[in-house]
């Protein structure tokens, strides 16, 4: 690249901020789960090396994997790291040291897999709003093979409990060095559970109409903000699609994001991560797309990361342009090339996405595999 030219896409290369989290530009790189822990759930030099790599591209917020959060129901995968005690925790040290090496910030996004467990090391049952089987299989490039098995539902107390449980996490989390916390709030796991009508069965205040699936976020947005809030941002997920149902869209349209959105934006995270097929799309025949849907729901000081096929640069130009987002996020697009912000800002062609990357499963080693295959057909 040339730094003697202005950078393409000027918006999208320009200094951001989550919060009191400076970035260096407001290229993220979304939250992938890579089964590529220890057994025991801690970090490795691999991952470190990994996450690195992303910062070293030039991406200016790296967020991590799915990381389960306490040693009982919330493991959702084998391979998947946690943050669920103190071993898990300082092992994280060296992934957060790499990254801030290259001067970028580091958020740990903390996850709750609720019914879609395809592992747990910890227990043989399964928590969930209630006992209803999830629709679909479980995901074969995280080695789970078969239906998910049927949860049982999880006790009011037992809500409380994994609260604490996110809550503490995140304590550990900041403890270690991470600048920032994302809580999971989507996908189809725990919390999205209690969104969704199918998964949602209860009778009690957690359950019903969207005003009341929506508390579960509401009561964990605001036990995290008064665990972590005054030390590091925070945000929380939020789509449509689930991982096992990847069609799934939200029964009230329009309606039903303003509530969703209204409702979790009043409870004071530092911004809402909104993931969608497509980011930049129009949904519900607004003209808007999921991400400004959110921004106008939500108070003037919680900020949007918008996600879903943004590696297309002009669209997440336009998108930050417009300020319907303060930071975009890249999955696939970062997947296939760690340098996509370098070769991006300077007007070359990216590595593009192969699903080969990521089998037969989705580890860093397969993905490592596949890199030196195609050097090696290069040479
Ligand atoms: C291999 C892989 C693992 C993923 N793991 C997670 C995860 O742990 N947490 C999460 O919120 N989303 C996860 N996602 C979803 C992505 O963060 C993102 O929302 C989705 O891929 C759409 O963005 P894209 O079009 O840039 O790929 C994962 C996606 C991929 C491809």
């Amino acid at each position: 690249m040339n730094d003697q030219n202005p950078p393409h896409y000027p918006t999208l290369f320009s200094p951001g901020a989550i919060g009191v989290a400076a970035l260096p530009n407001r290229a993220a790189v979304a939250p992938m789960t890579r089964v590529s822990a220890n057994p025991d759930g801690t970090a490795t030099a691999q991952m470190a090396e990994y996450y690195a790599r992303y910062a070293r591209g030039g991406f200016g917020l790296v967020i991590t994997e799915g990381t389960y959060i306490d040693r009982r129901h919330s493991q959702g995968y084998l391979g998947q790291p946690g943050i669920a005690d103190e071993a898990q925790r300082d092992s994280w040290s060296a992934v957060v040291d790499a990254v801030h090496a290259e001067n970028v910030p580091i958020f740990m996004q903390l996850l709750h897999a609720g019914a879609l467990v395809q592992h747990n090391d910890h227990v043989d049952d399964a928590i969930a709003p209630s006992a209803v089987q999830p629709r679909g299989e479980m995901a074969p490039h995280y080695m789970g093979r078969g239906r998910f098995p049927v949860p049982r539902e999880i006790s009011r107390g037992e809500i409380q409990n994994v609260m604490e449980a996110f809550a503490e996490a995140a304590v550990r989390a900041a403890d270690v060095g991470f600048d920032g916390i994302e809580l999971h709030g989507a996908n189809g796991y725990l919390a999205d559970q209690f969104l969704t009508e199918h998964t949602n069965r209860r009778t009690d205040d957690y359950g019903g109409p969207i005003e009341q699936r929506v508390r579960f976020h509401v009561e964990l947005v605001t036990a995290v903000r008064e665990a972590v809030a005054d030390r590091i941002p925070f945000g929380i997920r939020i789509s449509e699609s689930k991982v096992n149902d990847l069609a799934y869209s939200w029964p009230g349209g329009a309606r039903d994001s303003e509530a969703i959105f209204g409702a979790i934006g009043r409870a004071g995270p530092t911004y809402i991560h909104v993931n969608a097929h497509r980011g930049f799309e129009a949904v519900f025949g607004t003209g808007k797309s999921l991400a400004a849907l959110a921004r106008e729901a939500v108070p003037d000081n919680v900020q949007i990361i918008a996600c879903g096929k943004l590696h297309d640069a002009e669209q997440s130009e336009r998108m930050l342009a417009k300020k319907t987002a303060d930071a975009v996020a890249i999955a696939k697009g970062a997947l296939a090339d760690p340098d996509w912000p370098w070769k991006v800002r300077g007007g070359d062609a990216p590595v593009a996405f192969d699903p080969d990357m990521i089998r037969p499963t989705a580890t860093l080693d397969n993905t490592e595999q596949w890199r030196r295959e195609q050097l090696a057909a290069k040479e």
